[in-house]
């Protein structure tokens, strides 16, 4: 099998002064022109993963367990977050979760684009500007000259948001990490995220990562999910596999509430209950608190296996179907 642009094995961290790993033995991979998308509720580690994969967290605050990233061939220990970082250059962008954070409100906005490539393709200005006003225009920002000019105040959250994407795509990443672009926007808008996300993927072939509590969005663009819970990966494989045969619990708890292709969106999160914290997660099973099913053997770790070829869950009884007619 080709190689995947992304391979991520095992990645594990935990951060000073905690005692159990907020991320544990996470892996997926990622092709070119493909969409992996992450699922799963508030705090199950799906923003500190893409951070990690960017090379972002601080490495004095973070312990890192083994795990290996690869990148187009190439291999990072994850805890060389300088490294991954360094090579990261405009191969990989990300769009954060809040655009204002990641916007500088004191500088113009087609200087920040600009300043992004200039740095990576060392290029003059005047041509990083061209290059920030044809990004401008692609996100389909209306008057893109003049809001060259403009401070991110000036924009709607809808508008920031579409700078954001500029200024990640203006160098040509060949993979995206967006960490819940839309969830702040309005529903048209986010279709039209979406769609010119889609669009430029269609034209550039980057991989993307996908990061969203919207089952909905999941189920439109997903050619891959993974379903995360409490740090783990818990199910993963191909869309179609994940929709149509969910295996793990959690994954069936989540679909209970998965919308259908035509009818309204909904957001995740009917299984009762919530996440044990840190520290006080279950031995075995992180799920075994909540989950249905639970019992004695789930006080050991059930690990990621292929339930069929590719579709993966961490479940001892998965098959869940199998389980239940014999126990019948
Ligand atoms: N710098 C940090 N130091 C300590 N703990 C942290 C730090 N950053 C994140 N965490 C913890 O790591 C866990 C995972 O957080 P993360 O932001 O990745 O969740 P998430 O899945 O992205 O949630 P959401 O859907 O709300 O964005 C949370 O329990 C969070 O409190
Ligand atoms: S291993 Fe046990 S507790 Fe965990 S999801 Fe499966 S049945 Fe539930
Ligand atoms: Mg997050």
């Amino acid at each position: 099998m080709a190689e995947p642009l992304l391979d991520v094995k095992n990645l594990q961290f935990r951060f000073r002064g905690q005692d159990q790993d907020v991320v544990q033995d996470v892996s997926f991979r990622v092709g070119r022109n493909e969409t992996l998308c992450i699922v799963g509720e508030s705090g199950c580690g799906k923003s500190v993963t893409a951070l990690a994969l960017m090379g972002l967290l601080p490495k004095d605050d973070v312990r890192f367990g083994g795990g290996e990233v690869r990148f187009d061939g190439e291999s990072f220990a994850p805890s060389d977050q300088g490294r991954i970082a360094q090579m990261r250059g405009d191969r990989m962008a990300m769009i954060f979760q809040e655009p204002m954070t990641s916007l500088n409100p004191a500088f113009r906005i087609g200087d920040q684009i600009a300043e992004a490539v200039e740095r990576h393709r060392q290029c003059g200005r005047a041509a990083a500007r061209a290059r920030a006003l044809e990004m401008l225009a692609k996100v389909g920002i209306p008057a893109p000259e003049q809001r060259l000019d403009e401070y991110p105040h000036q924009l709607s959250g809808g508008m920031r948001q579409r700078v954001m994407i500029a200024m990640a795509l203006a160098n040509d990443p060949e993979l995206l990490i967006a960490d819940e672009p839309t969830t702040a926007l309005d529903v048209t808008v986010q279709a039209q995220i979406l769609d010119l996300i889609a669009e430029l993927q269609a034209e550039t072939g980057m991989g993307t990562i996908m990061i969203t509590h919207d089952l909905g969005v999941v189920a439109e663009i997903a050619t891959d999910v993974a379903v995360m819970y409490a740090g783990q990966v818990v199910e993963y494989g191909p869309a179609e596999a994940i929709f149509n045969d969910p295996q793990h619990p959690y994954t069936i708890g989540l679909m209970a509430s998965v919308p259908t292709l035509t009818g309204p969106r909904r957001r995740l999160s009917t299984v009762p209950g919530s996440v044990p914290s840190i520290g006080q997660m279950p031995e075995g099973c992180r799920f075994s608190s909540r989950c249905p099913f639970a019992a004695p053997v789930c006080g050991t770790r059930p690990p990621l296996r292929d339930i069929t070829p590719g579709h993966r869950a961490a479940c001892h009884f998965a098959p869940l179907e199998l389980h239940l007619e014999r126990s019948a």
